[in-house]
């Protein structure tokens, strides 16, 4: 795993869009794997100002995100769908039919999982985009005893629901289950691109980074994929930083 520390939440988020602009100049028709949620908020946005303002072509991108509630269909404000389309994909001009997100208002879920499923084993992802959930989840795959490996149904974790209830104008409205991509099907992108911001996740970041790799800290199966870019802030490694001193010196090479 390579590790950057940004300074703050700005320059990860410009480190972050470095990142999928160099990958797009390199491979044009990209397939990107997308995240919703604070931490790539800001990676959105400046892609989206080059986009508009500097000619940054997404032309031949095509996109599949991790992650939808169950029960939300695309044109719900608080759907992933809708977020990503008004954030993201309509502005960067990426065509509808190359996007995926999965179905939350499908009549059968599981069957919807399936479908997710194959559709993501054919189409393999290039740069994989992920967050740390509060919970030290990835996509949705919340803490377990075991890794998921497809893509299914969970009941989401009191921290994700304690930290997401915030988006809804009525909190009681958020789902409390969710459709996301296993931890096999993650691990099979090309690459990954991880982004952890803020004194809140500083906590989980520690367990991530100096724990065992454990289905109960999802992310730390990260550690075993070979093609994983984490930028994180300082606030974000202040734990870290204060426990482990020794550890991050050496992760940082
Ligand atoms: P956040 O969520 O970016 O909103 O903190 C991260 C995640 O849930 O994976």
């Amino acid at each position: 795993m390579r590790l950057i520390v940004a300074k703050d939440y700005t320059h990860l988020s410009r480190i972050a869009a470095d990142k999928v602009e160099n990958q797009v100049l390199l491979k044009p028709d990209s397939r990107i794997g997308t995240v919703t949620g604070a931490s790539p908020a800001g990676m959105y946005l400046e892609l989206v100002r080059r986009c508009q303002e500097e000619g940054l072509d997404f032309s031949e991108v095509s996109t599949v995100n991790t992650d939808e509630y169950a029960g939300l269909s695309g044109d719900h404000p608080q759907s992933y769908r809708y977020y990503l389309d008004h954030h993201f994909l309509e502005p960067c001009r990426i065509r509808r039919e190359r996007t995926e997100v999965p179905r939350g208002d499908a009549k059968d879920l599981e069957e919807e999982c399936r479908r997710y499923e194959t559709f993501y084993r054919k189409n393999p992802v290039d740069l994989q985009i992920l967050g740390i959930g509060h919970s030290g989840h990835i996509g949705f795959n919340e803490p377990e005893h075991y890794f998921p490996e497809e893509t299914h149904m969970v009941s989401l974790a009191p921290e994700t629901i304690a930290a997401n209830a915030e988006y809804f104008d009525d909190p009681e409205q958020m789902p409390a289950k969710a459709l996301t991509v296993g931890i096999g099907t993650l691990m099979q992108a090309k690459s990954i691109l991880l982004l952890v911001s803020g004194k809140s996740k500083a906590e989980i970041v520690y367990r991530f980074l100096c724990g065992n790799i454990t289905p109960e800290v999802p992310a730390t199966v990260l550690r075993l994929h070979q093609n994983v870019t984490a930028v994180l802030d300082e606030d974000a490694l202040s734990v870290v930083r204060q426990r482990a001193p020794e550890r991050l010196r050496q992760l940082l090479g």
